[in-house]
């Protein structure tokens, strides 16, 4: 089965915020996404408000006609502009000041009792709730028990592992195979937990195909690689690829 792909048009807005100015437009943006094939909307309304916008949540939930995720930390503040404007689903992820993008899953273990809350707030207001966690079975456990129906695997280690050349020879092919083992087992354990798995963070049109394979991964969610492709090749022609490469018959 071919798993679902939100796209992640945070850095369309990261354009506009380098001008602090309307353009481009993030609704624009989202109505491609979803006449191109996209299965959802996914957008990261950050503490530091670095890219996407309060408004632009508001505005999205009125345009988005698919799914819209809408990924943010677990403060008092985000809740509360969460359970206000309703996306359908929130993914709940670490978030620290100064990082570029986000780095590595939510500790729920380290967290648990402020992690459940906000799940518990977010259920009751009928959302549906993801975590971003690392593939690790001890997380995958603690987000079930926090009440999550969804866990996002973070992918970023495996993401590390395939930017160079190197990855697709000997030692460098090894690690990754050895990673794509990790997450694929992380997503069975999921599913035995009752849970929906997605994946996500530094996806590529050439490392997604490994992933695409795990027939327990239902959903990705992508989003820089896409907007880089955008760039050369138009955002409809950006997502169709995506949609293309995501479909598991491409897995070698
Ligand atoms: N999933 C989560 C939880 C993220 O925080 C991000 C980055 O905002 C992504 C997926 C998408 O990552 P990328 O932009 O590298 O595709």
């Amino acid at each position: 089965m071919t798993a679902k792909l939100n796209v992640n048009i945070d850095h369309v807005a990261t354009i506009r915020e380098a001008r602090k100015t309307i353009e481009p437009s993030i609704i624009t943006a989202a109505v491609i996404c979803e006449q191109a094939g996209a299965d959802g909307i996914t957008v990261h309304l950050r503490g530091d408000r670095r890219h996407i916008q309060d408004r632009d949540i508001e505005l999205l939930r009125d345009v988005v006609t698919t799914y819209l995720n809408v990924e943010l930390a677990a403060t008092e503040e985000m809740i509360e502009i969460a359970v206000r404007t309703k996306p359908d689903a929130v993914s709940l992820v670490p978030e620290s000041p100064n990082e570029v993008t986000t780095e590595g899953g939510l500790d729920v273990l380290g967290n648990f009792e402020t992690i459940r809350s906000a799940v518990e707030k977010l259920k009751a207001a009928g959302i549906f709730v993801s975590i971003f966690i690392d593939p690790d079975a001890k997380q995958i456990t603690a987000a079930k028990n926090a009440g999550a129906q969804q866990v996002e695997l973070c992918t970023a280690e495996y993401a590390e592992m395939t930017l160079s050349s190197r990855a697709a020879h000997g030692e460098g092919a090894q690690k990754a195979a050895a990673e794509v083992s990790r997450i694929a087992a992380a997503a069975a354990h999921a599913r035995e937990c009752g849970m929906i798995v997605a994946a996500g963070h530094g996806l590529t049109y050439r490392n997604i195909a490994a992933l695409a394979a795990i027939d327990d991964i239902t959903e990705f969610n992508i989003g820089h690689n896409i907007i880089s492709r955008s760039v050369f090749v138009g955002l409809s022609q950006a997502v169709k690829e995506m949609i293309q490469a995501c479909q598991p018959s491409r897995a070698n």
